[in-house]
């Protein structure tokens, strides 16, 4: 915890290269929960003449002694490191810390998850293991010796090889691995536990033996093959789409319990929520098995971009994150339907990231500043820098952007480097200015495209204008016009409404300009067009279509994503502006009919647009009319085609359990329309539900009846919530599901409920899944009791902030996010919500990670005292 005379910013403006290098590094750990003795040796070089100050990075270290060459230095400690003084230019360093892992609540640093130890040193937590220069441009060689009783700790992991291993006295053990590579300490891993494993091999591009293991708890070794079987999918998947091979003889998974995030792709030993390694189908969902394909390929890729080629500071961020995520995406894309993938990422992106970018944490993708790096892990960083590599893809065509990245891969190899060096390499091997490009990095804000059309039948021309408005954020007020790729093409009807003719093929339009014209020739007739295609550029697009073009677009659009995106709109001016809901009515019931072969497609066009969503799409959030009107449409589409639900539920019914993009689809359907059912009240669809829940031998159709009842306020609902506890109280993982739910419901007594289920046992302020499932289901997911009108969800969400500051500032800084956008509710939640955060940056000792989203969602900027 800090006090406010701490919490300074960092610029990026301020960067300065280190004045030391770590020429080579060997630690010892002597492990024990409550006492951990670090001894490390560092080989130190000054490359400033000038400088003989060492300054090394420690957190919450107690220091036991130092020596320099044999000498106790000059030195002080304070509560961010220790000063060396009248150091030479080249030195050895012995510096002996000890720690106390077991009291490590904040999950940084070493701590202890279940009797596992393990490690999460992005991004500066390696100071809180031993004294270091923690950045990550200070890269060296690692030599790690783990010391550990044998019986309660037999396996003992690090990065890079094992050299070395044996027996000590007193019933310990030790192990020590070697890492060849040059690594920043954020890529540093330890892990030691009593650990089940599994095993297989990979055999590289160039005929390389790779050892593969997956560690977890004994108990869940068996859920890990479908892990082992996506890292070996990312694998070959980078050798063929980027020609990257892995590099050394070991990969290792460890799964742990207890994880802020999702994965850390630490050098050859990553470390991952075992949220996303285990999977089966009783206790897994489709989304799970999704997830986990995601999160193993993500960490794997990072073994590139991010490991080999990482990044100069942390405003850098995005160079790695955005890059992997894009990296990700592609893989998930080529492994599933592309389309409804791509779909449900833009989904994501416009539900959080544009929040985001419109609230008073917007930043660009290569923020200016920060106080706690930690709160920069962001949907811009990951998500928005994402699309900004697709843009320069799409922008350069994928043959040239291939070859920009093997020579960027090639150049930066070993490198730590900038979003801007990776600019530059996409601008040297395509030979075009991208100078006017990179304002994506450096600019905040959703661009607003505002299109018209205009067809000029004399000529048989048809004139596209788009005007682009870069929204000024917190951080920057008037904003420069951005290179926009927006891939468009036109369309029209042909045989009366039955079918589309693709006027104009997909292009690339680029706009540059505040205003700007795109001509079209020999357009016979008027046409509708297609625009930002595949979500070409993550924008706000506006076009004034007509109620008819949105349904032709949405029956007919040849792009998937603009077809879904089309019906979206529709539905949001049904929801948002009262447009009547019979032709929109009817296309869905079109819809439920046709035959589709992609069941997940048709399942996209079924849905309607989600809370989240309306509220971006608004500029004073009226959340009870938003969540009220989005109720009625959802109940008029059940009630207009109920047969035709019910006809397509029971066409669906089978008791396929393989995860395949055919069955995945098959059972998303089939979800959708058991929710429309169960939504019209009656006992034949209650009843319904009940049988699916009983009968359902994949968690993927449990999950699904149990969310439809989780609505209703029924007996069948309490019955199958009673028995779900029953069967999976002992699963952590499957009861995060059930928090979720219950979370999530639209019933009133839903916090009274929540807060019921924080007092039961297998609930634990100190498991971030935990925390995430049933106080965040609830503060992030559920807008309808989240945001009651007593403000009592409020005041709710900030007690849990306050509790979950002292145990874990970094997930309390995640739940805080549902009070930020304050200003754009109406009144009186508006200034509900003020006091609730008033509240907060009311209270004594808050950290840094809480201070900086609400002081500056308070606009307090005089907190902030400048460095
Ligand atoms: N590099 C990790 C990823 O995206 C991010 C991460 C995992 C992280 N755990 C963390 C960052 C803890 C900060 C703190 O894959
Ligand atoms: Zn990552």
């Amino acid at each position: 915890m800090t006090n406010l005379a701490t919490k300074r910013e960092t610029f990026l403006k301020d960067y300065q290269p280190s004045a030391f290098v770590i020429e080579k590094f060997d630690v010892e750990f002597d492990l024990s929960p409550e006492k951990t003795l670090v001894t490390s040796h560092l080989l130190v070089h000054r490359l400033d003449k000038t400088s003989q100050h060492l300054f090394l990075d420690g957190k919450q270290l107690k220091l036991i002694s130092i020596v320099l060459e044999e000498k106790v230095p000059k030195f002080s400690q304070d509560d961010d490191g220790l000063h060396i003084f009248n150091v030479p230019e080249v030195f050895s360093l012995k510096i002996v810390t000890e720690i106390n892992p077991a009291a490590n609540t904040e999950l940084t640093g070493l701590y202890i998850s279940n009797n596992i130890f393990c490690t999460q040193c992005e991004a500066e937590y390696f100071r809180k293991i031993t004294f270091f220069l923690d950045r990550p441009d200070v890269m060296t060689f690692y030599q790690v010796k783990i010391i550990a009783d044998k019986q309660a700790y037999p396996v003992l992991l690090s990065n890079g090889d094992l050299v070395e291993e044996g027996d000590l006295p007193d019933g310990k053990h030790f192990a020590v691995w070697s890492d060849p590579f040059k690594k920043p300490c954020y890529l540093f891993a330890l892990v030691a536990g009593d650990l089940a494993k599994i095993t297989d091999y990979f055999v590289t591009m160039s005929d390389r033996r790779v050892t593969l293991n997956i560690f977890s708890e004994k108990q869940n070794i068996e859920r890990c093959g479908f892990a082992m079987l996506s890292l070996k999918k990312s694998m070959r998947w980078d050798e063929e789409n980027y020609g990257r091979e892995y590099d050394l003889n070991i990969f290792n998974i460890v799964a742990v319990n207890d994880f802020i995030f999702g994965a850390m792709e630490n050098k050859s030993l990553n470390i991952f929520n075992a949220k996303y390694i285990l999977a089966n189908p009783e206790t897994a969902t489709d989304q799970d098995y999704a997830d986990v394909d995601t999160v193993v390929a993500h960490e794997y890729f990072h073994n590139w971009s991010g490991n080999r080629v990482t990044c100069r500071d942390w405003f850098q961020l995005s160079l790695k994150e955005g890059f992997t995520v894009f990296r990700e995406q592609s893989y998930d894309e080529d492994n599933n339907s592309a389309v409804v993938h791509r779909i449900r990422k833009v989904q994501d992106l416009r539900n959080g990231q544009f929040a985001e970018d419109a609230g008073p944490m917007a930043h660009p993708v290569q923020p200016k500043s920060y106080v706690a790096i930690d709160n920069f892990y962001t949907r811009t960083i990951y998500n928005k820098g994402g699309e900004v590599v697709r843009m320069l893809k799409t922008i350069l065509g994928a043959d040239v952007f291939r070859q920009a990245t093997d020579r960027y891969f090639e150049k930066f190899d070993g490198q730590a480097v900038t979003t801007n060096d990776f600019v530059d390499v996409m601008e040297e091997v395509s030979k075009r200015d991208l100078s006017q490009f990179r304002l994506w990095y450096s600019q905040a804000g959703t661009p607003v495209v505002n299109a018209t059309g205009a067809y000029d039948s004399l000529n048989k021309i048809y004139t596209l204008t788009m005007e682009q408005i870069v929204p000024p954020t917190a951080d920057m007020q008037n904003k420069q016009p951005m290179l926009i790729p927006i891939v468009t093409s036109l369309l029209r009807k042909i045989r009366g409404d039955t079918a589309v003719a693709l006027v104009e093929p997909e292009k690339t339009v680029l706009l540059e300009s505040n205003l700007q014209s795109f001509i079209f020739d020999n357009i016979e007739a008027d046409v509708i067009p297609s625009l930002n295609r595949h979500f070409s550029a993550p924008i706000k697009l506006n076009f004034s279509y007509t109620e008819d073009e949105l349904l032709f677009l949405f029956k007919y659009d040849t792009d998937g994503f603009n077809r879904c995106d089309a019906g979206q709109r529709l539905a949001s001016k049904i929801i948002l502006e009262g447009m009547t809901d019979e032709h929109y009515s009817h296309a869905i019931g079109e819809i439920l009919r046709q035959p589709f072969s992609d069941l997940s497609m048709q399942t996209e066009l079924l849905q309607l647009p989600s809370e989240k969503y309306l509220h971006e799409s608004v500029e004073m959030i009226n959340v009870d009319k938003i969540s009220t009107a989005r109720w009625q449409l959802f109940l008029s589409n059940a009630m207009q085609h109920e047969a035709a639900w019910l006809k397509l539920y029971e066409s669906l019914v089978s008791n396929e359990n393989a995860y395949s993009p055919e069955e995945m689809g098959r059972r998303r359907l089939q979800a959708i329309c058991l929710h429309h059912l169960v939504a019209l009240n009656k006992k034949p669809y209650i009843d319904l539900a009940v049988k699916q829940f009983k009968a359902a031998s994949n968690m993927t159709d449990s999950i699904a009846a149990l969310s439809a009842l989780s609505h209703t306020d029924t007996l069948e609902r309490v019955e199958a919530l009673a028995q779900f506890q029953d069967r999976w109280q002992h699963e952590p993982l499957v009861m995060n599901k059930w928090f979720m739910i219950q979370a999530q419901s639209r019933l009133p007594d839903t916090l009274e409920n929540v807060q019921r289920l924080m007092q039961q046992p297998f609930f634990h302020l100190k498991n971030p899944n935990n925390v995430y499932a049933l106080i965040g289901g609830f503060c992030s997911s559920n807008m309808l009791n989240f945001h009651h009108v007593s403000g009592e969800g409020y005041h709710f969400s900030a007690e849990c902030v306050l509790t979950l500051d002292v145990i874990n500032p970094m997930v309390s800084a995640r739940i805080v996010e549902c009070l930020l956008a304050w200003q754009r509710f109406a009144a009186p939640r508006k200034d509900l919500m003020q006091k609730a955060l008033t509240r907060i940056i009311s209270a004594p000792n808050l950290s840094k990670n809480v201070y900086e989203p609400v002081s500056k969602a308070l606009d307090m900027e005089e907190h902030h005292v400048r460095s």
